[in-house]
């Protein structure tokens, strides 16, 4: 009988261990590291044609904007993605309460979903719920999605709001008419790229 018990102990270890293991490489398998120099994709079209979200906060209390502005390049001897982020978004919020944020872009059959989350705001919704995204959450513990192709995390470096009086005639005028917050810029360091 004690033989009986040790050996079915032996099996259900084995298969629980085989199953965690079957997780692990399927997760291994969806994303690849690779470097910022290996984005292949072009970032005029990345940025402004396909959209990005960019995300930042933790488990529990985040939120996800979609964004058509952006720069990514290098700054200081280090690779940098730059967010820039208007205050009246409710997302300025977890930008400036955390360290780090994530940039993702998504195949084009996600496009309408990334309309839905540039055109709700998360003070309003559950804006996850809403576009059917599967967060995941990286080693830092920064929120990237599995619907995503490309994910990019970044440490910020530095922020600091575009100064009224220094913006061109053009843009301060829009700004005044549109009554929307200045926005903030976020150089965030790249310290992981992964693609899938
Ligand atoms: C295509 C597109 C691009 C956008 N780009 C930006 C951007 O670069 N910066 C910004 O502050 N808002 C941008 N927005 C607006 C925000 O995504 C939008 O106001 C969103 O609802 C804010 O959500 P939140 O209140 O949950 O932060 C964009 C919206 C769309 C649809």
């Amino acid at each position: 009988m004690k033989r009986i018990i040790l050996y079915l102990l032996a099996l259900t270890m084995l298969m629980s261990c085989s199953k965690n293991t079957e997780k692990t490489a399927a997760t291994a398998k969806a994303w690849q590291e690779i470097t910022p120099e290996e984005i292949d994709l072009n970032p005029v079209r990345m940025i402004d044609g396909d959209w990005l979200e960019v995300s930042a906060g933790k488990e529990g209390n985040m939120n996800l904007m979609t964004i058509s502005w952006g720069t990514i390049g290098e700054l200081w001897s280090k690779p940098v993605f730059i967010v820039y982020v208007s205050t009246s978004r409710y997302t300025f919020r977890f930008m400036e309460e955390n360290d780090y944020f994530t940039v993702t872009h998504f195949p084009a059959s996600m496009k309408e979903k990334l309309g839905y989350l540039g055109r709700v705001s998360g003070r309003d919704e559950d804006k996850v719920a809403g576009a059917g995204l599967t967060v995941e959450f990286t080693e830092l513990g920064n929120p990237i999605y599995a619907e995503a192709d490309l994910a990019i995390e970044c440490k910020k470096l530095y922020a600091q709001q575009f100064d009224a009086n220094l913006l061109p005639a053009e843009q301060r005028e829009w700004y005044e008419r549109s009554g929307l917050g200045i926005h903030y810029m976020y150089i965030g360091e790249i310290l992981h790229v992964w693609k899938k």
